[in-house]
């Protein structure tokens, strides 16, 4: 843990680590389940192909379903996520695949590499005041003509501090953004909208779910 790291990063950290094997078994895969996200995730994955050769990054993977999903469709891609305990057991879930602990706020990667950032439900624990900077993190690691594939649960810009989940004593903050917020940020970013899919919540109390995804301009000429 990093003494340096603002609040927000410490405790996702922190609740993550705390419920990782619960939440993975909560949620086994989250795309088998769920055609449409899959499709998209498929398009994706097929955008990216249709650009060139450089990786995805999947930001906040979690267990790595959307990981294992990107490799299957034949996209170099690669998982990072903010809890060691998560990229712990999406390393023995998928051996063969290459996950690293770290934040999407700052990767450790050079500018132009990736060509596809997939975020699905990660930007959900970043603060409002912080996602003009993460979104500029995703710019400048894309390469031009690049494709971001952000998803989360939608609201009307509210935040929820969660205390518990599967027992677990936590203290995670959940910010749930309307699908314009974010997809205004991202085209001020300087990543433009090429699709908002949304999708009616699943039951009583469920969240609407938004799957945005923008495209880094690609070069001129
Ligand atoms: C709701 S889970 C989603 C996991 C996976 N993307 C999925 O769709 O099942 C959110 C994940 O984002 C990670 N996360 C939260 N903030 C992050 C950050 N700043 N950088 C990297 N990962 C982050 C958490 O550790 C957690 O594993």
């Amino acid at each position: 843990m990093n003494a340096e790291d603002p609040d927000f990063i410490r405790t996702a950290r922190a609740s993550y680590d705390a419920m990782a094997p619960d939440y993975a078994a909560h949620v086994p895969d989250g795309l088998a389940a769920r055609p449409v996200d899959r499709a998209l995730v498929t398009a994706f994955g097929d955008l990216v192909r249709a650009q060139g050769t450089a990786p995805v990054a999947d930001l906040g993977c979690g267990p790595g379903h959307v990981t294992a999903r990107l490799d299957a469709l034949g996209v170099p891609v690669f998982g990072v996520d903010l809890s060691p305990r998560m990229v712990a057991l999406a390393r023995r879930t998928h051996p063969g695949l290459r996950f690293h602990v770290g934040t999407m706020t700052a990767l450790d990667l050079p500018p132009e590499t990736l060509g596809g950032i997939a975020a699905l439900y990660s930007v959900t624990h970043v603060p409002r005041e912080h996602l003009p900077a993460l979104f500029a993190e995703f710019r400048r690691v894309l390469v031009p003509g690049g494709h971001a594939l952000v998803a989360f649960r939608t609201g009307d810009d509210d935040h929820q501090h969660l205390t518990e989940r599967f027992g677990h004593e936590l203290a995670l903050d959940c910010y749930w953004y309307g699908a314009a917020t974010i997809s205004t940020l991202l085209a001020e970013a300087g990543l433009h909208p090429r699709a908002r899919t949304l999708l009616e919540p699943e039951g009583d109390g469920k969240r609407q779910r938004a799957f945005l995804l923008a495209r880094k301009p690609p070069r001129e000429g």
